[in-house]
């Protein structure tokens, strides 16, 4: 696969073959994501990648907390608070084409929490991954971290892999930080749910679209 086929045929993957993925494949990828560049050569990522009875375990407790009512808890403040204008309206649209793709409509409220709620079930996924970096780093690092991990996703996506890189894995933090080994002083910027796609499920094949690239780049001469 050529990068421009990468680049467009990476789409986020709600939907999962429970089939993991073999070690080596995956040592190969995480090995070939470390060519991602970064302020100074500074490399801030921390991948911590959960599978089998880990990853199921995770699940539980993350499930838990919410269920039992917690607040999310984010060491990162979010970046979506508050948001305007066509920035609001295409946070909408993408939310709308969600529930759309598996005939949900906005009135439904139990489905759309349900639909939420499989964040934390890792969609399904056989695999996740808890990107963090040094908590006292600020945004130009996090533009280091969003470089690896779109670097990860198009070997993914190379590799016949799917993902979906999730602001919501985040948001509970605490079992995550009890049951693996994050670097000390390292907090959650993301996660990620990736596996072998379930090819044919709808949730996996709706296009959210992009903005028009002249409304997004100037050139001047
Ligand atoms: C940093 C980041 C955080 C995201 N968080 C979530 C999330 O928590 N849950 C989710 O379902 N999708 C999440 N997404 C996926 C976006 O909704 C998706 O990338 C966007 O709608 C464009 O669709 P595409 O990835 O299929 O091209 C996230 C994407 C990024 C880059």
């Amino acid at each position: 696969m050529n990068l421009l086929e990468a680049i467009q045929k990476r789409r986020s993957t709600r939907a999962f073959k429970p089939t993991p993925i073999d070690q080596e494949l995956l040592d190969t990828i995480f090995t070939q994501a470390q060519f991602a560049p970064s302020n100074c050569n500074t490399q801030p990522w921390h991948v911590s990648v959960v599978s089998g009875k880990m990853r199921d375990e995770l699940e539980k407790r993350m499930i838990a907390d919410i269920m039992g009512g917690k607040a999310p808890n984010m060491s990162f403040k979010p970046g979506d608070q508050g948001l305007k204008d066509e920035f609001r309206k295409r946070q909408i649209d993408c939310a709308i084409a969600l529930y759309d793709s598996v005939g949900v409509k906005y009135e439904e409220k139990d489905k759309r929490q349900a639909l939420m709620l499989k964040n934390w079930q890792f969609f399904g996924a056989p695999h996740g991954a808890f990107i963090t970096m040094p908590k006292d780093f600020g945004e130009v690092n996090a533009i280091d971290v969003g470089i690896y991990v779109q670097t990860l996703m198009l070997l993914m996506t190379a590799n016949g892999i799917g993902c979906c890189p999730q602001g919501a894995l985040a948001q509970f933090a605490e079992p995550v930080h009890e049951l693996l080994d994050i670097p000390e002083g390292h907090a959650i910027l993301m996660g990620m749910s990736f596996g072998y796609p379930e090819a044919e499920a709808p949730i996996n094949n709706y296009d959210v679209g992009r903005d028009a690239m002249l409304n997004a780049v100037d050139f001047y001469s």
